[in-house]
């Protein structure tokens, strides 16, 4: 990457979570160019716990991309997960009901190290800690990423930008107000996920629903438990020391015959439960992805994956219009991309809605819907198939491969 304060490329990307990274490992794979820029350190990235599933389509991808080495090794495959409600427990055998297909559990903070080192050992420029990243010309045939890098003020200009900045990034305001259409519901409940050192106490991903909320047992390794809590969205995490949270998930996962393991807690965060979904994905030169133009609650597992889906899509619309100057794919982008986000906006908020108590409940109302969609869902194959297709995720939608 050169020094001089204005560079060139065919697609300046901002944002290297899984979306930026992803994409940037797509386009060099192809020979196109890209610049990826950063606000955050590469410690930083390299460390933030957040999603653990990946569908098989990503993990496919990962796999025709070589960067899968170390996943192929260290991740763990689960064939099937638990429904536990009532204080019994339902297996969804989620490879039998799906002819095969299974889910990963490798953490995302793996994926993006591996996706880093891919980028450091192609010699290819992905610059962290840059700041005041500005968009200009976007509706223009010359768009430009104006920045500051180690107190330099630089300019980059691009072919096309890919905003993969997330949900607090700056790219989707680039796109005019009274063009961008915004769809959101807030959910009245939040996460409280905690990582122990400890053994799991399933070798398959508990989703628990129960009177006082919803709560989650998933995990990173053999070593290490990921749990999560449904809890008001108003908690600050102060008001949750050890003791509360482990009383709280031992009441909730209580069943007979099994026991949750404890072990000391090494991080700990409250997330909001937010449906989002910002369209259209692209204006002019700028192409949205991610978090950054759709959010989806936590309970499907499922914006990691969505993420990727975009981007494969991207990255096949730019290849098919740098090497071929056909922009048929690019222009659909927004369109095809939108199809897969709403279907999993659905299941996501299905999810969401079936497991977690509503605190507004009074007559319960809601408990008694819940209870005969969960009865439904243990009893029915035809029900258990849709929950397990959704679950472990469709194909992408390309008609290009890249790989
Ligand atoms: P991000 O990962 O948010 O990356 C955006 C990047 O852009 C960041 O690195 C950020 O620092 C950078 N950035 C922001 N602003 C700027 C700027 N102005 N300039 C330069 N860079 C900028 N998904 C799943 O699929 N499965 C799960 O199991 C799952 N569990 C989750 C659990 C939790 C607790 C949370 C919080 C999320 C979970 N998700 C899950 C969602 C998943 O983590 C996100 O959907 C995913 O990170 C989206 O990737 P992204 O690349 O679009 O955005
Ligand atoms: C996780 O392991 O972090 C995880 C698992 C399943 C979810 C959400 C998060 O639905």
């Amino acid at each position: 990457m050169s020094d001089e304060p204005v560079m060139r490329t065919q697609v300046g990307i901002v944002g290297a979570g899984p979306a930026g990274l992803v994409l940037a490992h797509l386009l060099h794979l192809r020979g196109i160019d890209a610049v990826v820029l950063e606000s955050r350190d590469r410690d930083y990235l390299e460390h933030r716990v957040r999603a653990g599933v990946l569908e098989q389509a990503t993990v496919n991808l990962l796999k025709e991309m070589g960067v899968s080495e170390r996943l192929e090794r260290e991740a763990l495959v689960h064939h099937g997960l638990e429904l536990r409600f009532g204080g019994r427990r339902h297996r969804i055998a989620l490879d039998e009901l799906t002819g095969g297909r299974t889910i990963t559990i490798y953490g995302q903070q793996e994926v993006v190290k591996d996706l880093i080192a891919a980028r450091a050992n192609a010699g290819a420029p992905l610059l962290f800690e840059v700041e005041d990243v500005r968009l200009e010309g976007v509706d223009s045939a010359r768009p430009v990423l104006r920045f500051r890098h180690h107190g330099e003020q630089r300019e980059l200009r691009c072919e096309a930008i890919a905003g993969c900045d997330g949900f607090h990034g700056i790219c989707r305001d680039a796109v005019p107000s009274d063009v961008l259409t915004v769809h959101e519901r807030v959910y009245p409940y939040a996460w409280l996920g905690i990582l122990a050192e400890v053994a799991p106490s399933s070798d398959e991903l508990i989703y628990c629903q129960h009177e006082r909320g919803f709560a989650l047992h998933s995990l990173r390794s053999p070593q290490l438990t990921r749990l999560y809590l449904q809890c008001d969205p108003g908690d600050r995490i102060e008001s949750w020391p050890d003791q509360r949270i482990w009383d709280e998930l031992h009441t909730r996962f209580a069943c007979d015959g099994w026991e949750l393991h404890e072990g000391p807690i090494v991080e700990r965060g409250i997330t909001p439960m937010r449906s989002f979904v910002a369209g259209p994905m692209q204006h002019g030169r700028l192409y949205l992805a991610g978090d950054a133009v759709h959010i989806v609650p936590a309970t499907g597992a499922k914006g990691l994956n969505l993420a990727v889906a975009d981007v494969r899509v991207l990255a096949a619309g730019l290849v098919r219009w740098f090497d071929e100057d056909d922009r048929s794919l690019l222009d659909a982008y927004s369109e095809t991309c939108l199809r897969r986000v709403w279907r999993t906006q659905y299941f996501s908020w299905w999810m969401t809605t079936m497991l977690h108590r509503a605190p507004d409940d009074r007559d319960r109302f809601q408990a008694n819907l819940q209870r005969a969609q969960l009865d439904y869902v243990t009893s029915s194959p035809a029900a258990a198939t849709s929950l397990a297709e959704n679950y472990v995720g469709f194909e992408h939608d390309v008609s290009e491969r890249i790989v």
